[in-house]
């Protein structure tokens, strides 16, 4: 796809190709009432130097956000700091993240990425978690037929779960693809995360979702910093906006840097639901445009 469709394209879902670009966003997102986690977007590193560069990059990103008094976290993806290079590698890189956080009194989600990374993904939680990094958390993926045992597994480390459906498409005999299935197993597994008393980033931009998740929410009568929802920068906004009106906490993916390009197309292409729901945003965008020019 022509790189200048895809930017078009991608434009409402990144800040911007600088961490100044990020931290704008979130400035924003904070003046509205909502919070937010950074990303620096980052391909899966081919080298152990760029694995380090990019465990070096959030040192700048930790830096602004305690600068300009921000109220975000950070998140990770394990193949840029080396998972595929090795598992030792990426111990230390992301050793290095989760202690710079820890420095400026922050927090690190690790994003869970395709099936091949959920074992290590877990240990490597585990590990960190046993070394008494407190200032971590992971992302389970409903869509995975494995999410309600892995919960089972890690309740004993009372972890910051972020629970989202899951982006990667997997193959059935590991994962649900029916719709329905998805949505039961998202919910089945938040009721056994709340039950075992853990703290629960709802990640959802699904309305139907959203409304089970407050019902549980209600009948649990959980406090309001007892979990919290989360949904990507530019995506469905007044359905953000409705649950930080309702007195929900809302935390905001934020993703930045030069790599916008891979990351955007590897999303087209891993889910070509995105690219409908892009195409129909840019619709959505264009229509009243076009309206205004013609009246
Ligand atoms: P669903 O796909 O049914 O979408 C519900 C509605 O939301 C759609 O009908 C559409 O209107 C809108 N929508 C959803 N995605 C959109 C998009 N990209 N653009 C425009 N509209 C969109 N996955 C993963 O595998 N590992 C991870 O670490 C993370 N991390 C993560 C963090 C956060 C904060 C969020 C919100 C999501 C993730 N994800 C993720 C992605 C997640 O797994 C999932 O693919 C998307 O959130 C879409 O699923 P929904 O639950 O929103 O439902």
């Amino acid at each position: 796809m022509p790189k200048p469709i895809v930017r078009r394209l991608s434009e409402p879902y990144i800040a911007g190709p600088d961490v100044v670009d990020a931290c704008r966003a979130v400035k924003l997102l904070n003046e509205r009432g909502k919070v937010a986690t950074i990303d620096v977007l980052g391909e899966e590193s081919s080298n152990s130097g760029q694995a380090r560069d990019l465990a070096c990059e959030y040192e700048d990103v930790f830096e602004t956000i305690q600068r300009q008094r921000l109220d975000s976290t950070v998140s990770v993806k394990l193949t840029g700091l080396g998972l595929k290079l090795g598992y030792e590698v990426c111990r230390e890189n992301l050793e290095i993240v989760v202690r710079r956080a820890a420095e400026s009194a922050n927090f690190v989600t690790i994003d869970m990425e395709d099936s091949s990374t959920t074992d290590e993904t877990l240990r490597l939680y585990r590990q960190l978690r046993e070394a008494e990094h407190d200032n971590v958390g992971i992302v389970l993926q409903a869509s995975l037929r494995r999410t309600i045992d892995d919960v089972a597994t890690v309740t004993d480390l009372k972890p910051n779960v972020r629970l989202c459906k899951g982006i990667y498409i997997e193959p059935e005999v590991i994962a649900f693809r029916d719709f329905d299935a998805v949505r039961a197993s998202f919910v089945q597994s938040l009721d056994a995360l709340f039950e075992a008393g853990c703290y629960v980033g709802i990640a959802t931009h699904d309305k139907w979702l959203v409304d089970a998740a407050r019902r549980l929410v209600r009948e649990r009568a959980l406090a309001d910093d007892e979990y919290e929802f989360q949904m990507l920068l530019g995506v469905r906004p007044d359905l953000g906006d409705e649950l930080v009106r309702a007195g929900h906490r809302l935390r905001i993916y934020v993703p930045f840097g030069r790599q916008w390009y891979e990351y955007s197309l590897r999303r087209l292409q891993e889910n070509p639901k995105i690219a409908g729901y892009v195409a129909a945003d840019t619709l959505g965008r264009l229509r009243p445009r076009r309206r205004a020019q013609a009246a």
